[in-house]
């Protein structure tokens, strides 16, 4: 699929059909996030994958109670072992992860995949199901599978509104 086309397509999907992810094509989803860039190339992201239905229903829980997320059959946590800032003030550790997670979501859109960024969880609730360290920093959630909702594009802002040229107009 066209990367545009694959950022047309991508929207966040509340329901996930029981089937399992081919082995492959969540290999290749992976791989796109591997690809990612990151502040200094440090790659500090790391991935737990939540195949495991008992385990899903805990992230779930931990995610505010959001049960649609555990229909799906893989959830994607997204974490950063990084505690390093930019010169401009910003810690890397959620940009580089959230690029990451964005390749998933348009990778997993290209393998007819849906999916469905979710920043509301307890990390304190979600880090002992995973066995994830306190020093390390869950970023976000996102399960994946094949969708079961109907594709659903919500609306958007239009580019007069967001963008201006040379000085700040907006
Ligand atoms: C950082 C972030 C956190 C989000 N958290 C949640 C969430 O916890 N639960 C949920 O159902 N959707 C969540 N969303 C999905 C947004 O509601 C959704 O992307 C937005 O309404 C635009 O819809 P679309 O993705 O279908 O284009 C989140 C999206 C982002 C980018």
């Amino acid at each position: 699929m066209d990367l545009y086309d694959a950022i047309k397509k991508r929207y966040a999907c509340r329901s996930y059909d029981s089937k399992p992810i081919e082995k492959e094509k969540l290999d290749r989803v992976i791989e796109a996030a591997r690809l990612a860039p990151s502040a200094k190339n440090l790659q500090d992201w790391r991935f737990v994958i939540v195949t495991d239905e008992k385990i899903r229903k805990e992230v779930a829980s931990a995610c505010n109670e959001q049960t649609f997320i555990a229909t799906a059959p893989a959830i994607i946590v997204g974490c950063s072992n990084s505690d390093y800032k930019m010169r401009c003030g910003l810690p890397i550790s959620s940009i580089d992860v959230a690029i990451a997670m964005e390749h998933i979501a348009l990778a997993a859109t290209a393998e007819g995949l849906a999916s469905c960024w979710i920043g509301s969880f307890y990390p304190e609730k979600l880090k002992p199901v995973l066995d994830i360290p306190e020093r390390v920093e869950i970023i976000e959630v996102m399960p994946i599978g094949y969708p079961a909702d109907k594709e659903t594009h919500r609306p958007r802002e239009s580019v007069e509104k967001i963008v201006c040229y040379d000085k700040w107009q907006l």
